[in-house]
């Protein structure tokens, strides 16, 4: 068990200064991975994170067969270079088809994996991932697509298990909700099936750009790509591709949190402000002074900034894996803000948290009202998901005192060295081992 302990003297005491440089998206470099089993040969997957996911998605490709090899630069430093690892993937000819509990449990997005092995072995069996600490994570969108291409779904044992008698077979299929994964599994699924799929109400999300993107070029022929309307036209096979992952906005619009919450600046290079817009603009409205280039963005706040109200809503909405450092953000704003969590329903267990920290936040529902505060005050505080854990250590620099996230294994599963990275631009950010002493 690890944890940050962040030490602050409050907001704007100590500003951040200096600059970030981001890699390949998380939410689609293990996308692109499962992508790579539709075609045997070798795929070179660039631009892959140095984060335990990509791990654990390697080992289930070894798992399915596939031979895997991971590369990245030992020792890089995230403020002086972007951090590019390189994903190997050598796909057999014959795949095996069942991808079991231990480790999807490990990692939900493994369930990218179901899509490919039914278009590929025209049977599949993938571990329920089960819920997690931001919600539930239903399949049934998944499923329902599966089954309008041909494919009789079920579930048994804890396993999806979908079964296609010959190819499968094109069709419409409408989302009920424009979920990313449903989007990324049914659009791999139907770009091996004979005929015409139109996939209406699709997710548009940059990482499902780039997953479309990644199949045209390995043979693919989708329509629409960036549209809620993805019109794919099946082809026999595809081949092995070269393709570099697309920037992580997630973690660029946590390094746009950053100064925005602590004070300071920050330069954000390789960050897609284009992909930010309404983040960006909000931080902007509030009072931070944001530049946008073709190369990056950069934020500076020098004093408090006003409080914003933040609905989450798929891509191009507010994210929702940004909503708690909107929340944190709100905490030590000027005024208060209404905070509607649209996309998962648990993601609030996060303001108990920063209550903890001292923050004035009531949750109803899918509502959060933050009053916001002159600055919060440390406290021992767990980490529950990824974007959480981040959010709690930039809350502890906007807190007196210290305060130690615990349970940090869940932040470094989405940002490679945030710690290091951290202290860095000049917070004081320490990791600790289990025993609480500073690991060097
Ligand atoms: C992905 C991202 C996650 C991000 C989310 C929304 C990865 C690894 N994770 O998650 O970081 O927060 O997109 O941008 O890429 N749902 C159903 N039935 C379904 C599918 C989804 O009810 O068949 C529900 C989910 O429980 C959730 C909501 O729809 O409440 C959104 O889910 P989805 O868009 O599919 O998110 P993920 O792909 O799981």
């Amino acid at each position: 068990m690890e944890s940050f302990r962040v030490t602050s003297q409050g907001p704007l005491v100590r500003p951040l200064d200096g600059t970030v440089h981001v890699g390949g998206a998380k939410n689609s470099a293990l996308k692109l991975m499962a992508a790579a089993l539709l075609a045997p040969g070798t795929s070179v997957i660039r631009n892959v994170p140095d984060i335990l996911d990509v791990a654990v998605m390697g080992e289930l490709l070894v798992r399915l067969g596939c031979e895997v090899d991971l590369q990245h630069p030992v020792g890089a430093d995230p403020t002086r270079e972007q951090i590019s690892g390189v994903a190997t993937i050598t796909v057999p000819d014959e795949l095996a088809w069942e991808a079991p509990y231990e480790l999807v449990r490990r990692l939900r997005a493994s369930i990218a994996v179901l899509g490919p092995l039914v278009a590929r072995c025209h049977r599949a069996s993938v571990a329920l991932p089960g819920g997690d600490a931001i919600g539930s994570r239903g399949l049934d969108m998944h499923m329902a697509g599966l089954r309008e291409l041909g494919a009789s779904v079920r579930v048994e044992h804890g396993q999806v298990v979908a079964e296609v008698d010959g190819e499968l077979r094109g069709a419409p299929m409408w989302l009920d909700f424009p979920s990313v994964g449903a989007t990324e599994n049914l659009v791999m699924a139907a770009v091996l099936a004979t005929g015409t799929s139109v996939l209406d109400n699709a997710a548009r999300e940059p990482e499902i750009v780039d997953l479309c993107e990644m199949l045209v070029a390995m043979g693919a022929r989708i329509d629409g790509i960036g549209t809620s309307m993805l019109t794919i036209e099946g082809v026999d096979r595809l081949h092995p591709v070269d393709h570099v992952t697309v920037t992580d906005r997630i973690q660029a619009g946590t390094w746009a949190f950053a100064p925005a919450i602590a004070g300071g600046r920050i330069r954000v290079a390789g960050g897609v402000g284009g992909h930010l817009d309404l983040v960006l603009d909000k931080l902007a409205d509030a009072g931070a002074q944001v530049d946008v280039d073709d190369a990056g963005f950069s934020v500076l706040a020098e004093r408090r900034l006003r409080s914003f109200d933040v609905v989450t809503l798929p891509y191009p909405g507010f994210p929702t894996d940004l909503q708690p450092f909107a929340m944190a953000l709100a905490a030590v704003s000027e005024g208060t803000a209404m905070i509607t969590e649209n996309v998962f329903e648990s993601r609030f267990m996060f303001a108990q948290e920063l209550a903890r920290l001292g923050a004035d936040v009531h949750t109803d529902g899918h509502h959060a009202v933050v009053r916001g505060l002159a600055e919060l005050s440390g406290a021992p505080v767990i980490a529950h998901d990824i974007r959480a854990g981040a959010a709690l250590v930039l809350a502890g620099l906007a807190g007196q005192g210290v305060t130690v996230v615990g349970e940090s294994q869940h932040v470094d599963r989405g940002y490679p060295a945030f710690a290091e990275t951290l202290s860095a631009v000049g917070a004081d950010v320490v990791r600790l081992r289990g025993t609480g002493q500073p690991q060097v």
